[in-house]
């Protein structure tokens, strides 16, 4: 069943697709895995930047005035640990000064309920544009749970960035914050028993770190 969301963004991108292949094979091993959600996380932070507002300026060349462009924004990632990581560098890569806030977030394996267990987030996020990197969206409790977080410390405007998404946590997620944009390389067919996302990709934070 496919289904459309209004606040999800699905990245159409033959380098997604390709090296999506590479993430959900589950011969691949940890660092290769590791490299290729990095270039994922690259090639999703080109596709989300691309309609970024911009101011321009005035400036000059070595031989005139031309005017320049930069963004209006200034950024803060907020990736969930620990899968989050795998995001955080291609982001950085393209948001060189942004703001690194991690946010702690474990899913229990029993009840499947997500569990803060740390943040370090600045007092002045209500200026930031603030980006949630988490490439999991399975019953969306984790990701829901840590834009709450960042609105409860002040954000205003905030975007969601997963990789691979359920349509279940999608629907999850938009219920509780309808104002959040969701890009995803991937909307899979639905949650297994064990609210793991079919196909999938196994536990990213495993398979990123070998655990
Ligand atoms: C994984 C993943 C997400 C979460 C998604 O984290 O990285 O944060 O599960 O599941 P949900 O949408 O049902 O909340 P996990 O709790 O396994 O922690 P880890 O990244 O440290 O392995
Ligand atoms: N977390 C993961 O890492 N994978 C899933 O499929 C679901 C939650």
């Amino acid at each position: 069943m496919s289904q459309t969301f209004p606040n999800l963004t699905l990245l159409e991108n033959a380098l997604l697709k390709r090296d999506l292949s590479t993430l959900r094979n589950k011969h691949t091993p940890n660092p290769i895995f590791r490299a290729t959600l990095e270039r994922i996380s690259e090639v999703m932070a080109v596709e989300i930047c691309r309609n970024f507002p911009l101011d321009s300026f005035d400036y000059e060349t070595p031989l005139e005035a031309t005017t320049g462009y930069k963004f209006q924004e200034s950024f803060l990632l907020a990736p969930v640990l620990r899968a989050g990581l795998g995001l955080q560098n291609g982001f950085l890569k393209f948001l060189p000064e942004a703001t690194v806030s991690h946010i702690g977030i474990s899913r229990d394996h029993r009840t499947h309920e997500p569990h803060f267990y740390y943040s370090n987030i600045p007092t002045h996020i209500e200026t930031l544009h603030c980006i949630v990197l988490d490439p999991m969206l399975a019953t969306g409790g984790s990701a829901t749970m840590a834009t709450s977080l960042l609105k409860e410390k002040g954000a205003k405007k905030l975007t969601l960035v997963s990789v691979v998404a359920a349509p279940e946590g999608v629907k999850y997620f938009s219920e509780h914050h309808p104002d959040v944009h969701i890009f995803t390389a991937a909307l899979d067919r639905e949650l297994n028993a064990n609210k793991y996302i079919l196909p999938g990709l196994g536990d990213a934070g495993d398979r990123l770190f070998g655990t």
